[in-house]
């Protein structure tokens, strides 16, 4: 048996759990996930407390609310596939930031927007919390006390533990998700793992959720940090690498548009090879290196230029960044 035969098995097993492409049914599984949501809604308004009730939000149309405190890189890419994958009304996703001038692209999609990050945490269903890690302690203190009974909270900073995210909005049911940008052209690579206290309903929702703007996989917390390394923050290598092409092509006389266009057709072809016919990768770049031929020439210059240990040591750097700031969380929250 060699290597590649038990990722081939957990590419055409699924051995996690693997959501279908995005525009399948994911949509409905959303929808029935968030309608539940909303259904319960109706109890939580009820037992709303006061202090939900000195902040007063706009009324959006029926149906589910999504709010997203953060209105950066991340949160653009969240709610620009989510309102062209139709999983909810633009009117029920609600987005908050301190400068006006970040939420201007959000009001053009129809979502509605407030700098008032109260406005959102007490307004919304499922809380997305969408700043950079060093300022998710603060915002989750500010919007815990004011989120709805029965809010979902959903994190998706790097580095934040969930026992960190537990501790800071007390008795909420919080998942932890690790999203990349692709999601803005619902090709996103999604991670997520349960807090103690979320439900398989919450599963259901938030793997709808993000299976609207890609794939979506459960995972244990633990392996947070290697999925960051791979996609979370993977779309950035890639760029480097149809840069990189697109720079051999221009050397050898290609106008630089083309260029671009045909790296960047090839990273997606070659994607979608591997995702379609779930053969393992070294299987397919056998396929087109024929013996002394010139990919096979390719290869040897790659291997020669440690281009497989670069990528490898990308991941693995991001990983361990990842790890160091959840363990400096963790040994705060233990003082
Ligand atoms: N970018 C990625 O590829 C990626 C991938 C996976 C996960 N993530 C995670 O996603 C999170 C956001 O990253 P990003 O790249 O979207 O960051 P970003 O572009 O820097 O956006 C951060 C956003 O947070 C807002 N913000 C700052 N302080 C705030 C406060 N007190 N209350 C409410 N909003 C506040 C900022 O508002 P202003 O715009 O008004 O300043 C900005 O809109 C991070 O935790 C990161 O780890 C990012």
């Amino acid at each position: 048996m060699d290597n590649n035969a038990g990722s081939q098995d957990c590419l055409r097993t699924q051995d996690c759990t693997l959501s279908a492409p995005p525009h399948t049914h994911n949509l409905g599984l959303l929808r029935q996930g968030l309608m539940r949501t909303a259904q319960r809604r109706g109890t939580a308004t009820a037992m709303a407390t006061t202090v939900e009730d000195e902040v007063e939000a706009p009324e959006p149309g029926d149906g589910p609310r999504l709010g997203f405190v953060g209105a950066g890189m991340m949160a653009t890419a969240m709610v620009n596939g989510i309102v062209a994958s139709k999983v909810t009304e633009p009117d029920n996703v609600f987005v908050s930031a301190p400068h006006r001038s970040s939420l201007d692209r959000f009001a053009k999609l129809g979502v509605r927007t407030s700098d008032i990050n109260l406005e959102v945490a007490s307004g919304s269903d499922v809380v997305v919390v969408a700043v950079k890690p060093d300022v998710v302690p603060a915002v989750l203190r500010e919007i815990a006390p004011h989120l709805r009974k029965d809010a979902l909270v959903v994190s998706i900073a790097a580095g934040i533990p969930l026992a960190v995210l537990e501790q800071l909005a007390p008795g909420k049911r919080v998942v932890r998700v690790m999203p990349n940008t692709p999601c803005l052209v619902s090709e996103g690579a999604t991670g997520f793992s349960m807090g103690s206290l979320a439900t398989d309903e919450d599963r259901d929702t938030v793997h709808a959720l993000m299976g609207a703007v890609g794939l979506a996989v459960e995972v244990k917390e633990a392996l947070l940090d290697g999925l960051t390394g791979v996609s979370g923050s993977g779309p950035a290598y890639i760029y480097v690498l149809i840069e990189a092409l697109a720079d051999g092509g221009v050397r050898m006389g290609l106008p630089r548009a083309m260029a671009i266009r045909l790296a960047a057709q090839t990273v997606k072809g070659a994607a979608e090879m591997v995702l379609e016919t779930g053969e393992h990768p070294a299987v397919l770049k056998d396929n087109v290196c024929s013996p002394g031929g010139l990919t096979i020439a390719a290869i040897e210059s790659l291997e020669k230029n440690g281009f497989r240990s670069a990528a490898m040591q990308a991941v693995i750097a991001v990983a361990s960044k990842s790890i160091e700031m959840r363990n400096a969380e963790e040994e705060k929250r233990t003082k």
